[in-house]
């Protein structure tokens, strides 16, 4: 069931999304050779918890195994869901930082890939085009669209650049929960689930671009997400709200 939300509503969801938007800025600013990708989860914590929020993935279990930490950092091949630990970025590296908190029982949730030192000019187009998917896939949320919409004009500019798109995982409604109905893929298939974008209703957009294959694999860790063939992966993500006006995007500042 797809919930719209009031007014009220979406404040709470814009104010949670700018929290998350603030502590993104505060831990990319943190990004460079030699930092612990602990070192990150642990300013990403405290800041939220000073803005007055709680990190929404720590805890998380969709499956059978709970996320610890509460930041996603997932470097070069990794897609998604990388974990904290004590391991050091190096120069070259693209790192991708996915982050969400919980606001007054509202979440808020968003991702961006950032370059560690100098970095490759194919990784930088990668992160490149990857966000131009998304700013696609969001310039589609609008009234008289349907969720395939957004997919599908993510999916285009990924694959018109030579880059496939994960299929495995998807954007999300979000608000009172982290993952609400409806999903929100990265491609467009007919005979797919398609519901008519409203006004009110809140979405996470996500998409994972990959260089390579569109295959993963899960490491033994139970969600660390790596591409099939090692090959680099960005992503991107922002939450927004469909009004009359078009898409806001709530998680940037
Ligand atoms: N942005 C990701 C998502 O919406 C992050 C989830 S991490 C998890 O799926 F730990 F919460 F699963
Ligand atoms: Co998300």
């Amino acid at each position: 069931m797809i919930v719209l939300k009031s007014r009220e509503e979406i404040a709470l969801i814009r104010k949670a999304s700018r929290i998350v938007a603030e502590v993104l800025d505060e831990v990319a600013a943190m990004v460079r050779p030699g930092v612990t990708t602990d070192e990150l989860d642990r300013a990403a914590e405290k800041l939220t918890l000073q803005k007055g929020a709680k990190p929404a993935f720590k805890g998380y279990r969709p499956h059978d195994v709970v996320y610890p930490k509460s930041l996603c950092v997932s470097i070069n091949n990794e897609i998604v869901h990388g974990i904290p630990s004590a391991r050091k970025l190096k120069p070259g590296d693209i790192v991708g930082l996915d982050f969400g908190v919980v606001y007054q029982g509202f979440y808020g949730d968003a991702a961006r890939t950032l370059p560690v030192g100098e970095v490759s000019e194919r990784a930088r187009r990668l992160m490149r085009v990857t966000r131009e998917a998304l700013y696609a896939g969001i310039e589609q949320a609008r009234l008289g669209n349907r969720i395939g919409d957004i997919g599908r004009a993510v999916q285009q500019v990924a694959e018109r650049a030579g880059y496939s798109v994960v299929q495995e995982f998807a954007g999300h409604g979000i608000g009172r929960r982290l993952h609400e109905d409806p999903q929100v893929p990265n491609y467009f298939r007919s005979g797919m689930p398609n519901p008519r974008l409203q006004e009110g209703m809140t979405l996470a957009i996500e998409p994972m671009v990959n260089e390579g294959t569109a295959e993963l694999e899960i490491l033994d860790d139970g969600w660390t997400a790596v591409t099939a063939d090692g090959k680099l992966s960005a992503h991107f993500e922002h939450s927004i709200v469909i009004t009359a006006n078009g898409p806001e995007i709530l998680s940037e500042l």
